[in-house]
């Protein structure tokens, strides 16, 4: 029997973090569930272990605690706890993936707080440069993971890294999660995702959608 790939969900309680832990639930993964609230942690475990049938979960504060080993890492922090986190999985995340969601927007979300020129993903990069940094879910709201499909159109996932059987791999939880996985290119690439949610999210307040709304390519 093959070996389900283990996938660490750091914030894991949090809007995205429990979004894609119930949603990649749907596939066959050992799913460890990681957070600093106790109380949601366990809750979002019994919840997740009651409606799947094929995944595993784990809840605990910190991976080291964990007999699985993960083979997936996703960062749904903010980027600001990117660093933090990096440190602490340096070793763990050694050829691993590490999956950046992360937009780091502003406080009057204008714009990334970060100069011209880079990307939270290929920073988070530059503190783990032995793992494969992949951007994905950047473009997707919390909302979205329980409607992927919106108007009868599938939102689409843009993935991007340097590493294609990294992408590959990502692009398969992103088909788990509902969402049409667009291999985009490069970890340059980021910037362009970043910055693409910033406008969504400006759209978002400007036209009311709720916060579910997503992008689309048509061809
Ligand atoms: N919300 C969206 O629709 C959306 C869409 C696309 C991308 N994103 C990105 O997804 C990431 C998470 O966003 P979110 O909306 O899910 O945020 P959130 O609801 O605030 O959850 C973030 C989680 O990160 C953890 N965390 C760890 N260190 C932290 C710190 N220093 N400060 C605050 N929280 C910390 C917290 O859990 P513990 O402390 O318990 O571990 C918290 O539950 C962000 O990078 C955001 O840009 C969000």
């Amino acid at each position: 029997m093959e070996t389900k790939q283990t996938i660490a969900v750091f914030g894991a309680t949090g809007h995205m973090g429990s979004a894609i832990s119930k949603s990649l639930s749907k596939g066959s993964y050992r799913l460890l569930l990681l957070s600093q609230e106790d109380k949601e942690l366990k809750g979002l475990q019994s919840e997740i272990l009651s409606h799947s049938q094929t995944a595993d979960a784990e809840a605990m504060k910190s991976p080291e605690h964990s007999q699985w080993k993960p083979d997936i890492f996703i960062l749904a922090v903010p980027h600001s706890a990117e660093a933090e986190i990096a440190a602490d999985i340096k070793e763990l995340a050694k050829d691993k993936i590490v999956v950046s969601i992360a937009n780091p927007i502003n406080k009057d979300m204008s714009g990334s707080v970060l100069p011209p020129g880079t990307s939270a993903a290929e920073e988070l990069q530059k503190l783990l440069p032995n793992s494969k940094v992949v951007k994905a879910f950047n473009t997707t709201f919390a909302a979205d993971f329980s409607q992927p499909v919106i108007d009868g159109r599938q939102v689409d996932c843009f993935v991007a890294g340097n590493d294609e059987a990294a992408m590959k791999t990502v692009s398969e939880l992103v088909k788990t999660a509902g969402f049409n996985p667009i291999i985009s290119g490069d970890l340059s690439v980021s910037r362009t995702l970043e910055s693409m949610q910033i406008l969504l999210m400006q759209l978002t307040m400007k036209y009311n959608y709720n916060w579910l709304a997503g992008w689309k390519i048509l061809h």
